[in-house]
């Protein structure tokens, strides 16, 4: 059965507030919700806990063919350990930008992606779930905001202020995380012709849904 007239993608880059919008988006439509950075940032730390260098491809290929997880509502778990905090760093979020670089790791993650569309109907945000995962989605957005608003995002959330050493410094996180994800050979993050374009810079989460839902009620 086809089930793409089911399907929302958005995609966009690191802190762009994709991943609230579209759980929002999902709930209100009473569809799932697929977070595909979690897979990502969930081989990083499968790897860090098992010794295997993050651009060690043949070996974070191994793990990201059988990944233990199980997703609990908001709980994430890997290999029976509550890990929901765990994958949320900074540090895990940038391993999760090296291993997305591999192509046999995108390549081992793919069906699993696919396999969370079912008849209820999904939204899936990432980098590539409208140009490789979904490309057939009823509707594709590119969701993005300035690297300065998103960097005064990432501060809030981490309770730290938006100036000062520690905020360049998230900043220049961000900044390189875009930049690794905007340039590798292999799913690029790119706006695609048939996406429409969400740009959060000054709007708030309840606009960026109601304008989600809009563009979905008119396909
Ligand atoms: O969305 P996020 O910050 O949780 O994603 C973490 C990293 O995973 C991101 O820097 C790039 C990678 N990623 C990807 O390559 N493709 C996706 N569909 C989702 C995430």
């Amino acid at each position: 059965m086809d089930l793409n007239h089911k399907v929302i993608a958005i995609d966009g880059p690191s802190a762009s507030g994709k991943g609230t919008v579209a759980s929002r988006v999902a709930a209100a439509l009473g569809f799932h919700y697929l977070d595909s950075g979690a897979l990502y940032r969930l081989t990083a730390l499968y790897a860090q806990k098992q010794h295997i260098e993050w651009n060690d491809e043949t070996g974070v290929t191994k793990l990201a063919q059988s990944l233990p997880i199980v997703f609990e509502g908001q709980t994430v778990w890997l290999d029976g350990e509550d890990v929901s905090e765990a994958i949320r760093t900074e540090a895990i979020g940038m391993g999760a930008s090296a291993v997305a670089q591999l192509p046999q790791v995108r390549e081992a993650l793919l069906q699993r992606q696919r396999d969370f569309l079912t008849k209820q109907g999904l939204v899936g945000d990432g980098r590539d779930m409208g140009s490789v995962i979904f490309p057939n989605a009823a509707l594709k957005v590119f969701l993005t905001a300035s690297a300065q608003v998103r960097a005064e995002r990432r501060a809030k959330q981490l309770g730290s202020p938006c100036e000062g050493v520690a905020f360049e410094r998230i900043l220049a996180d961000i900044e390189a995380r875009d930049e690794a994800d905007r340039r590798r050979p292999v799913a690029p993050l790119v706006q695609l012709p048939d996406a429409e374009l969400l740009d959060t810079s000054e709007m708030g989460i309840d606009e960026a849904v109601k304008k989600v839902l809009d563009w979905y009620g008119k396909k």
